[in-house]
């Protein structure tokens, strides 16, 4: 699909505005002929303005438009800085299913929320929610329509369209990698995703494979990785566009491309869902090419551990101990925590090898996340006041909740083990989401960190899943938007 911008509307398919809840006008709608003015008074009267609700008219004249799409946003008071995106996506899902070749949609005016944020959360909306995993089927969704913006144009307005549409295309980048199924996607389909897009856009990328790991002590990756036929890599990009000695940011990412739970089998029920279980390094990669594409001032590294956990002959097992790459050895009691493992051994290595400004990691780490946040916040767990504050002002922008959990000593102790630095798992399963933060912890020394448990997030979980029109069936790319908020931030 296309996006252009006009200043008002010729000769659309379809003229789309916004309208609040019990209001009697069309926001930013200009003055219409007669017929056609009451033709939508009548259209305002039924459709109430309810969030989300939709009403076509057609137009006899068929000027300015063949027809009038209202797209209800509300209550006023209600409004926040996702009620547009959201709305601009059924509003695009509707002029789809229309089979229209192109729509218009007008911009708010500046009372509703300023108009970059607008024409910012139209186009996300619209692009994200016209993504549609169809890639394994014969019939394939019918082509995008092409949408024109409706505002005055500026500089700062074409601008922040385009930034837009590299962070939308940044997001649907890691919805159709994370999609892909496990047979499809392995740890070599991942690093091979990895050099495609740092050939596209300049980055420096590094694989390190089986016995480079094995040979370096990356105890971790290897230890999981090594029940699978399908490798474990090391994926390493960097986007260097900062000034030469300033020190990097470091985004981490899970990426277990199909998590069976290993020796310590997981039940068959919702089994398939484990091929979400790489969606941290998913969207690492998001928005490392969102990073590249927007040439963001600054230095930043991509780190991906990727594994397929298995059960097999050379699988590792409960009782084992495995020395990380920090030099701490772990005791396994559950083959099923592997995450924190394959992360561990990422950390350390970020740490060490680049000694960046602060560190991110992005995992689908524990269930017990579902069980305290639900499916529409992530847990943060960090140790680090500040970063932390950061990415929740980034969080409140982009509309994607965090909630921080504590991590002190008391939980520190529980992953004590008796014959290793530290155990896999906790006590019971108190906690499960802090534990496991504890454990990577205890990987990095004192760069400032923050940990995102992308669990409940990463995919839409049935009806747990709030509906958004933008994150259809599937993973979702949460943290992209999120840490791109975040990276665009770092020099103001
Ligand atoms: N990938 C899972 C966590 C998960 C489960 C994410 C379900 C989303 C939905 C992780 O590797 C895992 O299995 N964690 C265990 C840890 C336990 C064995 C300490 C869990 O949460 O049960
Ligand atoms: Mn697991
Ligand atoms: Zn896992």
């Amino acid at each position: 699909m296309k996006i252009k911008v006009e200043n008002s509307a010729k000769n659309t398919q379809i003229l789309c505005g916004f309208v609040l809840e019990k209001s009697n006008k069309v926001l930013g709608l200009k003055k219409l002929d007669a017929k056609t003015s009451s033709a939508i008074n009548q259209s305002l009267k039924d459709m109430e303005g309810k969030l989300g609700k939709l009403s076509i008219i057609p137009i006899p004249g068929k000027k300015p438009a063949q027809r009038i799409l209202l797209a209800g946003i509300g209550k006023k008071e209600d409004i926040t800085k996702d009620t547009i995106r959201y709305v601009s996506g059924k509003i695009a899902q509707k002029v789809r299913e229309l089979k229209l070749k192109e729509f218009s949609i007008i911009t708010p005016p500046n009372l509703i929320t300023d108009q970059i944020s607008s024409v910012s959360q139209i186009t996300e909306g619209v692009k994200m929610s016209l993504y549609k995993f169809d890639k394994f089927k014969a019939e394939k969704v019918e082509n995008s329509p092409d949408l024109t913006i409706i505002v005055s144009k500026s500089k700062k307005i074409l601008q922040a369209i385009k930034t837009s549409e590299i962070i939308a295309d940044g997001t649907i980048f890691t919805k159709s990698i994370a999609n892909l199924p496990p047979n499809e996607c392995t740890p070599t389909t991942l690093a091979n995703f990895a050099k495609t897009i740092s050939k596209k856009n300049k980055m420096k990328c590094n694989i390190i494979s089986k016995l480079e790991l094995k040979k370096k002590g990356f105890g971790g990756i290897t230890a999981v990785g090594g029940g699978s036929k399908n490798e474990p890599k090391l994926i390493i990009l960097e986007h260097n566009n900062g000034p030469k000695n300033e020190k990097p940011i470091v985004l981490v990412g899970k990426a277990v491309t199909f998590d069976t739970g290993g020796i310590s089998l997981k039940p068959g029920q919702n089994m398939d869902e484990m091929k979400f279980d790489k969606c941290g390094g998913c969207t690492v990669l998001g928005i490392m090419k969102a990073v590249s594409e927007l040439k963001i001032p600054i230095n930043v590294v991509g780190i991906i551990p990727s594994v397929e956990n298995m059960p097999g002959g050379e699988s590792y097992r409960p009782g084992d101990i495995i020395k990380l790459f920090s030099g701490k050895t772990a005791e396994i009691l559950n083959t099923d925590a592997e995450g924190r493992l394959i992360l561990a051994d990422a950390l350390s290595y970020g740490e060490k090898h680049f000694s960046p400004k602060a560190i991110i990691d992005f995992a689908t780490l524990t269930g017990a996340c579902i069980v305290a946040l639900g499916n529409n916040v992530a847990a943060i767990v960090s140790n680090n006041e500040k970063l932390t504050r950061k990415i929740t002002d980034s969080s409140k922008k982009t509309t994607e909740e965090v909630w921080e959990l504590p991590l002190t000593q008391d939980y520190m102790d529980m992953i004590k083990s008796d014959v290793a630095d530290m155990k896999n798992v906790g006590i019971g399963r108190a906690a499960g989401t802090i534990t496991a933060a504890a454990f990577l912890k205890n990987a990095i020394k004192d760069t400032p960190w923050v940990h995102l448990d992308i669990a409940g997030v990463a995919w839409t979980q049935g009806a747990a899943t709030k509906e958004k029109s933008y994150n259809p069936k599937g993973a979702t790319g949460f943290g992209v938007r999120l840490i791109l908020d975040y990276l665009q931030n770092l020099r103001n």
